[in-house]
């Protein structure tokens, strides 16, 4: 495929959204310094540091395969959709871990994995083609998250010969499964699916597919999963942009945030029913942690009060793109394509490319992560008393990573 056609950028761009931070403790830990030995993290581009170089239908490339993403921090692409870090580079650093493996930048040895792993892979869907293929919609890349399970398990078998061995490694790892679902929406809504009907018919979908995921990570012997929640949707520069005009299906924007009520509520309907399923795991695995991170109100918080936290006052632009107007978002000058520029301080911005965050909002998000804020939205019940180190260890690395 044609580096930058309009396709792959679409793809890259959703890919971009992927994961994010996941995290969380295992019971090993009480008292002990390194509440985690490890990360096994799934996802998509807010996640990814390194997979989706690895695809064949990318080439090996991809927007974030090129300057100037990485500028910030690494200082050279990594494949990581960002300026610099993703949040799971400052989650693994505030609990003083090593960074995840790539699952598919080779190696499949068990000295590779033992650090940890990372399966997220950049525009993959919760849910598999099938799902997609049956309503006339295309998926960006050939991947879902059941593939990411899939490879989870072939990790599991490397890494330990017997089940005991097994599940004391799983014991002793965070695991972040998470964000994932924006792919999915993007493709339901670019497809032209109303939001009510994303609501309806989607929506379901890809909780039961999260659930899944996790009921099988706890099966394995897991006992400590963050699962962070969907972002502001109708925050998101390239939405806005396309969008824009009145066409699609966006609504109203907020007054005070500027972000498109409509998709917001699409989110905030996702993170309610992602609650219900998480307030079910706890009920059926009272021996793990379920803990939910709450990317939501880490972006819009930034997004309403950007001075407050340190960005500029237009939080709705992005930083890298080749559009004018008040989202810079061009599909077809996309960050790094001729006719796309930087801008000057991406830690002023929110939004790197018009579809993945700043290294500096990124931090941000790592930071809401590791607070553990509890769901507020009304209606989920209460954490159930579970025997995780998670909030110990999470506040220990919030100072680490500069949190206020
Ligand atoms: C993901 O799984 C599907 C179905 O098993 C398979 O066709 C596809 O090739 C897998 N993708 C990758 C990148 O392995
Ligand atoms: C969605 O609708 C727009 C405007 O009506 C149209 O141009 C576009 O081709 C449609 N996309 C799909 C995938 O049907
Ligand atoms: C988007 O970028 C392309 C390529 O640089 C340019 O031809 C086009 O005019 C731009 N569109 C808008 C709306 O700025």
């Amino acid at each position: 495929m044609a580096p930058f056609s309009p396709r792959l950028l679409a793809a890259a761009a959703a890919a971009a959204l992927i994961g994010v931070l996941a995290t969380a403790s295992s019971a090993v830990a009480r008292g002990e310094t390194a509440a985690y030995t490890r990360v096994f993290s799934f996802g998509d581009s807010l996640t990814d540091t390194g997979n989706a170089l690895h695809l064949p239908s990318t080439g090996g490339g991809g927007p974030a395969s090129r300057p100037p993403y990485g500028e910030t921090f690494f200082r050279r692409p990594t494949g990581r959709a960002s300026d610099g870090r993703l949040a799971v580079d400052f989650v693994v650093e505030a609990l003083r871990l090593r960074h995840p493996a790539p699952y598919l930048a080779g190696g499949e040895t068990a000295a590779e994995f033992r650090h940890g792993v990372n399966f997220a892979v950049g525009g993959s869907t919760s849910l598999p083609p099938e799902f997609y293929e049956g309503r006339g919609l295309k998926p960006f890349v050939p991947v879902s998250l059941a593939n990411q399970t899939v490879w989870f398990d072939k990790v599991l078998q490397i890494l330990g010969s017997s089940d005991h061995g097994r599940r004391k490694i799983m014991a002793s790892s965070l695991f972040i499964v998470g964000e994932i679902g924006v792919n999915d929406y993007l493709v339901s809504l670019i497809g032209n699916l109303t939001v009510g009907e994303v609501k309806t018919s989607v929506v379901p979908h890809i909780v039961a597919a999260i659930r899944s995921a996790v009921n099988e990570v706890i099966a394995a012997g897991a006992t400590t999963v963050v699962v962070p929640g969907m972002i502001p949707l109708g925050c998101e520069p390239q939405l806005l942009a396309l969008y824009q005009g009145g066409g699609g299906d966006a609504g109203d924007y907020d007054a005070k945030s500027g972000c498109m009520t409509r998709l917001n509520g699409l989110a905030e309907h996702h993170n309610r029913e992602l609650n219900r399923a998480i307030a079910e795991l706890r009920g059926a695995h009272p021996g793990a942690s379920v803990a939910y991170a709450d990317l939501y109100r880490a972006v819009t918080d930034i997004v309403v009060s950007p001075g407050r936290y340190g960005f500029r006052d237009r939080p709705l632009a992005a930083c890298c793109g080749g559009g004018a107007g008040a989202y810079n978002f061009n599909m077809t000058a996309f960050c790094g394509a001729s006719g796309s520029t930087a801008c000057a301080d991406p830690s002023a911005y929110v939004s790197w490319d018009g579809v993945h965050f700043t290294e500096a909002a990124n931090r941000h998000i790592a930071c809401a992560v590791l607070k553990g804020r509890p769901y507020d939205d009304g209606g989920a019940p209460p954490a159930a008393a579970t025997p995780t180190t998670w909030p110990t260890a999470a506040e220990a690395g919030r100072s680490r990573i500069g949190c206020s």
